[in-house]
């Protein structure tokens, strides 16, 4: 892939009226059907019932993996400003260019109307301060980041999961991805992880890496979404044990084990670690 600057983005409108962003390099749209603030509302804010959460604690440390435009990590903004709990919120992304280039279509966008400085901040100086917490920004390779030997972030209580499609954008669908991620959450501090794909092998990839993997709610654009959990208490509907048997004919089930697309049956080894996992052991 070429330099990504500014010039790869565009603004569609979208059926509904709401612009979003769309990258030229990958050719797709980040929230292609209801539009960045209703998406991000719908499958982050709502789905992992952050107010609610975050309101608890001291502390509520969000991960937001793939910041692009900002559209998901404003929402989290909007939805805690008057809690009295601390946000720390640290986005990862390659690049900063589609920040910038929203940040140049704030008036269409909308999001991002009274964080315009907040952003601005972000993107120049790595930070920025919120009313209670902060907001940081780790740029790089997130795959790599997540093999080094120190953890990215503090361990955080949710994550934003929005790459791009596993057919465009592989490497950040693999199952040594989501291996290392669950590596880095702390056991004794839940955390959920919703994300928009609803794919039998990212569901079996997610297992496989440890996490426990629920059904997620409708956005508009699809009818179901997934979540993962390091607690199943976090998860509203898992995963039933029926799923299995789909899983086991679908033709596209086998985890990612190197960042190149494909679609592939489960292999017998996939099978017999899926059959074991805690989520479906019957007591
Ligand atoms: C669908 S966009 C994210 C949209 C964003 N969440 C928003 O609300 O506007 C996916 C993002 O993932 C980032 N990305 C893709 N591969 C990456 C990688 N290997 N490391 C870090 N970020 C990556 C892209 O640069 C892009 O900004």
């Amino acid at each position: 892939m070429g330099p990504l600057n500014a010039d790869n983005y565009q603004l569609v409108r979208l059926k509904n009226g709401a612009y979003s962003v769309r990258s030229l390099a990958e050719d797709e749209t980040f929230h292609p059907v209801i539009g960045p603030a209703a998406e991000a509302e719908a499958l982050y804010v709502k789905q992992l019932d952050l107010r609610r959460r975050a309101g608890r604690l001291g502390e509520f440390v969000v991960w937001d993996v793939g910041l692009g435009a900002a559209a998901n990590a404003i929402a989290v903004l909007r939805a805690t400003a008057d809690l009295p709990c601390s946000l720390r919120m640290v986005s990862f992304d390659r690049t900063r260019a589609p920040l910038e280039f929203a940040l140049r279509h704030s008036a269409e966008l909308g999001y991002l109307a009274g964080y315009d400085k907040t952003a601005r901040e972000l993107l120049d100086t790595g930070r920025a301060a919120l009313a209670r917490g902060q907001w940081e920004f780790r740029q790089g390779d997130f795959p790599q980041l997540l093999r080094a030997a120190i953890p990215p972030a503090p361990p955080p209580h949710a994550i934003l999961f929005d790459a791009f499609s596993p057919a465009k954008n592989p490497a950040m669908w693999t199952a040594a991805l989501f291996s290392d991620l669950h590596r880095w959450l702390d056991p004794r501090r839940p955390c959920a992880m919703p994300t928009y794909s609803r794919s039998t092998m990212l569901r079996v990839t997610l297992l496989l890496a440890g996490f426990f993997v629920g059904i997620g709610r409708a956005t508009g654009e699809k009818e179901q979404t997934t979540i993962a959990a390091n607690a199943p208490e976090l998860l509203a509907e898992p995963l039933p044990r029926e799923w299995l048997q789909r899983a086991r004919h679908s033709r596209s089930a086998e985890p990612l084990w190197e960042p190149v697309y494909r679609q592939a049956h489960l292999s017998a080894e996939t099978w017999e670690k899926l059959r074991c996992h805690p989520q479906f052991r019957e007591d």
